[in-house]
């Protein structure tokens, strides 16, 4: 059986879905954990954030473009964040292959970070590794622009393969992608220098890139 509420934990990421309650949320939060806001296209079509029981738990809450407008009434991403940072803490608008932009509610500051440019082969778990990604950098107590940029681009690098969960990247993985577009010709210096930050938490001896990878064998039709 599913545990009623999970084990205390630092952070926890919930899917929010109009109408229903999970009754963990609450509880996590009570508990100290900082709560994470995924949420995806409304099915009732009433884009109503007053239906997303947990939100006002959520530390951050993570909605697409689309979603993040519908949600706001607005016809931009950043307003759409902006409207949203009166909800939550901290509100992050995923951008697609743009990248994406977060507004932090208490200092009133906004962070954007455009995308690395991949082929994307699979778009399937951007959202979901992005957050992955966020809570990482959150946890870890970095800027949040530098966190901006590590969410997109584990997001980014999972795109790029096939799959879910299993093309999410680990360290071993960032680290080449760090050491390779260091050593391409022709790269703009201040787009390098926005994960200069990634110095003091890669090992230093990386891995050739790409890597191989196990290949998912479910979800495909001939
Ligand atoms: N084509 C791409 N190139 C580079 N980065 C991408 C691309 N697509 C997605 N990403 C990264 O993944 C993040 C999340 O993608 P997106 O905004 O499409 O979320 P989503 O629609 O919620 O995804 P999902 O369908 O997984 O829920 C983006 O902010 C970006 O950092
Ligand atoms: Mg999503």
């Amino acid at each position: 059986a599913f545990p009623r509420c999970p084990p205390r934990a630092r952070a926890a990421v919930t899917s929010l879905v109009p109408g229903r309650t999970e009754p963990w949320v609450a509880e996590a939060a009570r508990r100290g954990a900082l709560i994470f806001g995924d949420v995806g296209w409304d099915e009732t079509g009433r884009w109503d954030l007053d239906a997303l029981s947990g939100l006002e738990h959520c530390h951050a809450f993570l909605p697409n473009a689309e979603e993040a407008m519908r949600y706001t009434r607005t016809d931009c991403p950043r307003s759409a964040a902006h409207a949203l940072a009166e909800r939550v803490p901290l509100a992050v608008v995923t951008l697609g292959s743009e990248g994406a932009y977060a507004v932090d509610a208490a200092t009133g500051t906004a962070a954007e970070v455009p995308a690395i440019e991949v082929e994307a082969l699979d778009p399937t778990g951007a959202g979901d590794v992005f957050v992955a990604g966020f809570v990482t950098g959150t946890l870890a107590g970095w800027p949040l622009a530098d966190r901006l940029a590590f969410a997109g681009l584990t997001a980014a690098l999972s795109v790029q393969e096939f799959g879910g969960s299993l093309s999410a990247p680990g360290w071993a993985e960032i680290a080449a992608w760090w050491q390779q577009v260091r050593t391409c010709a022709g790269q703009d210096p201040a787009a390098l220098r926005r994960y200069a930050f990634l110095d003091d938490l890669l090992p230093a001896a990386a891995r050739p890139w790409p890597l191989r990878r196990a290949v998912p064998t479910i979800g495909f039709r001939a």
